[in-house]
């Protein structure tokens, strides 16, 4: 195993490195401005709780985002279907309409979720904390919603298909 002196930029680079060797799904979170829905791609998700069931995302204080949720006593989450590349590709970009043609609907409580998503999270925003670059923030999960569908996978910068998994070799 390898390790760097904290703060050098060969530790920085073997961060990201570590990082492209995890595999996430990819989500987009979501919330609402008056009418106006806002959101932006984000592996960083996490199941936190079950009971209460509870999720985290973390969102970069530098996204054009950020201001909206940090407002916000709710946001959505939406599990990007296998088929939902674009989507992923759409609220990567910063800034813009980027709902403009989208299928996307309201959820039980009213938070904006992606339609035809592999699953999605309305959730009540029960705490923020500071870490860094990002802000954590929790939710309380107020509904979720399942569509059957496969998930689309982010993996060493890559975008892969949730259905053609392969069993792992047991030896
Ligand atoms: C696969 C993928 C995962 C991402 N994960 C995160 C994340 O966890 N948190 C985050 O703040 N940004 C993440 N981003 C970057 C944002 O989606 C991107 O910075 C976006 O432009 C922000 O949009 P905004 O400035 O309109 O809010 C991710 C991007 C991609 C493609």
């Amino acid at each position: 195993m390898t390790t760097q002196e904290p703060g050098s930029a060969d530790l920085a680079d073997r961060v990201k490195q570590a990082h492209r060797a995890f595999p996430t799904g990819v989500t987009i979170v979501t919330g609402k401005a008056g009418e106006q829905p806002f959101g932006l791609a984000v592996n960083a998700f996490s199941s936190v709780s079950l009971s209460p069931p509870m999720v985290l995302v973390c969102i970069n204080r530098a996204s054009s985002s950020y201001p909206k949720f940090f407002q916000s006593q709710s946001f959505g989450v939406s599990i990007l279907a296998n088929d939902q590349q674009h989507v992923a590709m759409r609220f990567a970009k910063s800034g813009g309409d980027k709902f403009k043609g989208l299928a996307w609907h309201d959820g039980a409580c009213g938070v904006p979720l992606i339609t035809e998503a592999a699953a999605g999270f309305e959730l009540e925003v029960v705490s923020m904390l500071m870490a860094g670059t990002h802000v954590i923030f929790i939710g309380k999960v107020l509904s979720a919603e399942v569509s059957g569908k496969a998930a689309l996978l982010y993996s060493d910068g890559g975008f892969y298909d949730g259905a053609q998994l392969a069993p792992a070799s047991q030896s």
